[in-house]
């Protein structure tokens, strides 16, 4: 799971300087993908101006100088600082210009190999630089195109699956020439080669000294996006055909794409005046939440909501309402939204609710049936485990519903309806506005589902007035900033935190601790209340911090006695509980209390979660650790 960026410009002079700008631009753009290592390659020296017909000469012998490459480990930053005092020590020109120049660059999340510098891309086909590749995804059958390789007499330096690919590439180019004689082998032609022995999932891109001019980028499985200032491009496409003997081979096919402007806004992948993407997006809630509903809640003639429209699901209705059950798949706080959305939908669709991990599902090959709604979370609409699960759904013939964030992903394109969450770009690996517009979103498909059932009525509209309230709410909640720093600061040295919760709040509690782990890298644990005395009571004693959900719904008084069972035990115990309970939540004793603003039980996940993901935010940055590139962690997984 890493992140490939490459420019080229044809025709337009451009600056060392600028060239370096753009490629540092794309991979800090990049880097929520992985920050581990890095790598650019840049050409040495300008080549002759492109000729009008903008073909490339390729040649068997190698072109001009070899290209420039720069490798790091640790993220971008570290990068830029490395190949700029490379830059001066080596007195290279940042004045030089280009009509025309290839530049490649990559950011890295280790799969195989550690992050190093010989483990980083551009990998290359070996001395000399004569093929480069940048690569994201898993390249499987790579130990095998390795041991073949070694036998034609290649050596290998790092332990990515990557080197197979440059040296490939060289090894067919050589054996073209060598057989082609006068009739020089194409850029393209070697890489089409080069992607016939190739199996896995991947998106990559070529540099070759053997072509100055040109890049080559190319994909299976995974995404590539091709930005284009002016004119219409063709990228090259694999569909998998039957050969002659009965085996699958790869033919590429020219496809036209049409070009889509990209509907952005700057200020949305910048931090605007904010220290940190979590923290802003953490207090982006209440404009998130407006636009995931925006055009979504009908309402009546009283000027009051009253019903859902979800556009992506009106032709579907009907068959959700008819399957034998829903089943939620996901990962993460994907599956952690799923969770906290899953009463609702058991009452309002009157279906049997099933969670599944999409990664347990694939290994279990559990039992996924035609009757069966399939319903996918994703913010980015690309994690691997859950996409290898929608692929097992959708060969089991269920009716297969996305829920992503990202327009375009793959997620969103293989279902069969869906609805986007428009929570606008989430940057911060760390999932919280994401989080909250899943919940809605899914609390919206419950009343959708649910119809016009008359004996259900007054509670719907009791919801959907509760979700136009809901970004004031959040407002509200997002005042205890403070509060949650003084509570961070109390606990900045503890080893470990356990959040208990119950019902609704069942998904808050293992949210709650998800991101604390994640950020604050301190262990948490989420633990469902009505367990508490199956186990985790042996852990309770006057040190270890336990934070309780009790806030109003069905399950509060069971709360209560939880928490009269841990003070007996002299628990270290903090109480969230819902705005005006504090004196009465906790009778005869004393313990940190957060207040929230109550609202719809349903929607209570959505309030409750924003001071944990505050008290995570601030752990972090009082511990001193990363906020927004948490240690070994990627935004998209998109590797198994
Ligand atoms: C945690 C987090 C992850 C993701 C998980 C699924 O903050 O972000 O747990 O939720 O990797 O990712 P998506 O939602 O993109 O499928």
């Amino acid at each position: 799971m890493c992140g490939i960026f490459a420019y080229l410009n044809y025709g337009v002079n451009r600056e060392r300087r600028y060239i370096l700008q753009v490629l540092f631009n794309g991979l800090r753009r990049l880097e929520y993908r992985g920050y581990d290592s890095a790598g650019i390659c840049i050409d040495d020296s300008s080549s002759p101006s492109p000729s009008p017909s903008l073909l490339p000469s390729p040649s068997s012998s190698v072109n001009g100088c070899p290209p420039l490459v720069f490798r790091q480990e640790g993220n971008i930053e570290s990068l830029v600082k490395s190949v700029y005092e490379e830059v001066a020590e080596t007195e290279l020109n940042l004045e030089e210009s280009f009509s025309i120049h290839a530049g490649i660059a990559h950011t890295r999340w280790a799969t195989h190999g550690e992050p190093a510098p010989r483990n980083s891309h551009p990998q290359t086909s070996g001395a000399g630089n004569e093929f480069l590749v940048v690569h994201n995804g898993v390249i499987t059958n790579y130990e095998v195109l390795k041991e073949t390789l070694i036998r034609h007499g290649f050596t290998f330096e790092s332990e990515t699956d990557t080197e197979v690919i440059p040296k490939l590439a060289k090894f067919v180019f050589d054996k073209a020439n060598e057989e082609e004689g006068d009739q020089p082998v194409t850029f393209s032609q070697v890489v089409v080669e080069v992607m016939r022995h190739l199996e896995g999932a991947y998106a990559l891109i070529f540099k070759s000294q053997h072509y100055p001019n040109e890049l080559i980028a190319c994909k299976r499985g995974s995404p590539l996006l091709l930005g284009v200032k002016d004119g219409a491009v063709s990228i090259l496409k694999f569909d998998n055909a039957k050969g002659r003997n009965g085996g699958t081979y790869a033919r590429p096919a020219s496809v036209q794409r049409a070009l889509s402007i990209l509907e952005m806004e700057v200020e949305q992948i910048n931090k605007g005046n904010y220290e940190h993407y979590m923290q802003k997006e953490i207090h982006e809630q209440p404009e998130s939440l407006t636009t995931t509903m925006r055009g979504r809640l009908i309402r009546g003639g009283s000027c009051k909501a009253k019903s859902v429209l979800l556009g992506g699901l009106k032709d579907h209705l009907k068959t959700i309402r008819r399957s034998r059950r829903i089943v939620f798949i996901g990962c993460g706080t994907s599956y952690n939204a799923a969770l906290a959305a899953r009463p609702i939908l058991e009452e309002l669709s009157d279906l049997p609710v099933t969670m599944e991990i999409a990664s347990d599902l694939v290994d279990r090959q559990a039992p996924i049936y035609r009757e069966d709604t399939a319903v996918f979370v994703s913010q980015s609409g690309e994690t691997a485990d859950t996409l290898q699960a929608l692929e097992y759904a959708s060969e089991n013939g269920a009716l297969c519903v996305g829920i992503t964030n990202t327009v375009g992903s793959a997620i969103a394109r293989k279902t069969h309806c869906g609805v986007h969450i428009n929570a606008g770009a989430e940057i911060g690996v760390a999932s919280t506005k994401a989080y909250t517009s899943q919940i809605v979103v899914m609390a919206m498909l419950a009343l959708a589902i649910g119809g016009d059932t008359i004996s259900t009525q007054a509670r719907r509209e009791a919801i959907i007035d509760g979700l136009c309230d809901l970004p004031n709410k959040v407002r509200e909640v997002l005042k205890l900033d403070q509060e949650m720093k003084v509570l961070a600061k109390q606990l900045i040295a503890e080893q470990s935190l356990l959040v208990f919760g119950r019902g609704y709040n069942y998904a808050t509690a293992l949210e709650g601790a998800l991101k604390v782990k994640e950020v604050a890298l301190m262990h948490s644990e989420g633990i469902l209340a009505g367990e508490m005395k199956h186990g985790p009571l042996a852990l309770v004693d006057e040190n270890l911090p336990i934070l309780v959900i009790a806030t109003r719904d069905a399950c509060f008084s069971k709360q209560q006695s939880v928490i009269q069972q841990l003070h007996a035990r002299k628990g270290r115990l903090i109480v969230m509980c819902s705005k005006g309970d504090a004196a009465s939540i906790f009778p005869g004793g004393s313990c940190r209390v957060i207040e929230v603003p109550q609202v719809e039980d349903c929607l209570q996940p959505v309030i409750n979660i924003v001071p944990l993901q505050l008290l995570a935010y601030h752990l972090t940055v009082l511990r001193g650790y990363n906020v927004d590139q948490p240690r070994n962690l990627a935004k998209s997984v998109t590797t198994q």
